[in-house]
């Protein structure tokens, strides 16, 4: 058993409750790798920005789970060597789907996990988030639950439809589990396509995909129910037009690829939404910044090369989304 606090990790309880007062939202960034990690510490040491770190299920299967984190752990001293005194790091366990995956996080020194129960029955969600939530207590670790389906692949469960939140059922979800904070659907979904080109409508001057706005009067009506507990969006990346394009530019191929205006995610960091999770934004910084270098210098063979790069541009996305979507910078000095 090891304990997030020895090794200077944070739950979620205080950056949420500061959030909310204050306006903003902490950004929830997957990682999967040393490049997209360097890339998030950077960002958040330089603009002082609380930061939760998220593991999928992919991340694990793809990097090892003990390897991420014992890289979360390096992550707080990389921090503290880029000139940020007292790092705000929380290590999160993104879409856990089991009572065994959450304990064996706790145990290893995650400071808060998430358990993704909203494809089961109303009854049966709350009966696995209570036993999580009453095991990571314990440990002061915090825990999200999800009530509503997001469409689009949640993880293994897919949904082709999204199923928005019923804000009559927060208040007794939120009581009988005891859970920290509450993901909801509203219109957000996982991946670079979030909505069909069938939901969307088209700006006649750029002929660029625009799509519906979200479900503010679901998130009013849950705010309402439960005043000043923290909410979190899910698949709330932009899918930013310029990376899109650069894609596209360098021999990719992803047409009619959209995601959530940011001045919507701005609208929600203002409200009791307190986490805002992105990780497709950080793929198509990636992506496209490879795809240049491949492009412009075919001879190149060291992935620093274009690791580098790719490296730089997601740095970047990280910051404008701290400084101008989602108003964390500063919070964490
Ligand atoms: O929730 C979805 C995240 O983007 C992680 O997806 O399991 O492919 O890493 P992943
Ligand atoms: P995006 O696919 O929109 O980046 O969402 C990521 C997410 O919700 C991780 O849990
Ligand atoms: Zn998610």
């Amino acid at each position: 058993m090891v304990s997030f606090k020895e090794l200077g990790l944070v739950n979620t309880r205080e950056m949420f409750a500061k959030a909310i007062k204050g306006g903003y939202a902490i950004p929830a960034f997957n990682f999967n790798n040393m490049e997209q990690l360097q890339a998030i510490v950077k960002a958040c040491a330089e603009t002082k920005s609380p930061v939760i770190l998220q593991v999928s299920k992919g991340a694990r299967n793809y990097a090892n789970q003990t390897l991420l984190r014992y890289m979360a752990q390096g992550a707080v001293e990389y921090a503290k060597e880029l000139g940020w005194e007292k790092p705000q790091i929380c290590l999160h366990l993104d879409h856990g789907d089991s009572f065994e995956l959450c304990k064996s996080c706790v145990d290893f020194g995650f400071s808060s996990v998430m358990i993704d129960a909203s494809s089961l029955p109303y009854e049966e969600n709350i009966a696995l988030t209570k036993k999580v939530v009453e095991y990571a207590h314990q440990y002061d670790v915090t825990v999200e639950a999800e009530l509503g389906v997001l469409a689009g692949v949640e993880d293994e469960v897919s949904s082709a439809v999204s199923h928005y939140t019923k804000p009559e059922e927060v208040v007794d979800f939120a009581t009988r589990t005891g859970c920290d904070s509450l993901a909801i659907s509203i219109g957000t979904s996982h991946g670079a396509y979030k909505f069909t080109p069938e939901q969307c409508t088209r700006d006649p001057k750029t002929g660029k995909l625009v799509p519906p706005p979200l479900a503010f009067d679901v998130l009013d009506a849950i705010m309402e129910q439960l005043p000043g507990f923290p909410i979190v969006l899910h698949g709330s990346s932009s899918v930013p037009q310029e990376y899109v394009d650069m894609i596209n530019q360098y021999g990719g191929k992803l047409p009619d690829a959209v995601g959530i205006p940011e001045e919507q995610l701005r609208k929600a960091a203002k409200s009791a939404v307190c986490k805002i999770n992105i990780d497709s934004d950080s793929r198509l910084a990636f992506t496209a910044a490879v795809r240049k270098v491949f492009a412009e210098k075919p001879g190149e063979f060291d992935p620093r090369k274009y690791c580098g790069p790719a490296r730089d541009l997601m740095e970047e996305l990280y910051k404008h989304k701290i400084i101008n979507v989602l108003g964390s910078n500063g919070k964490a000095e």
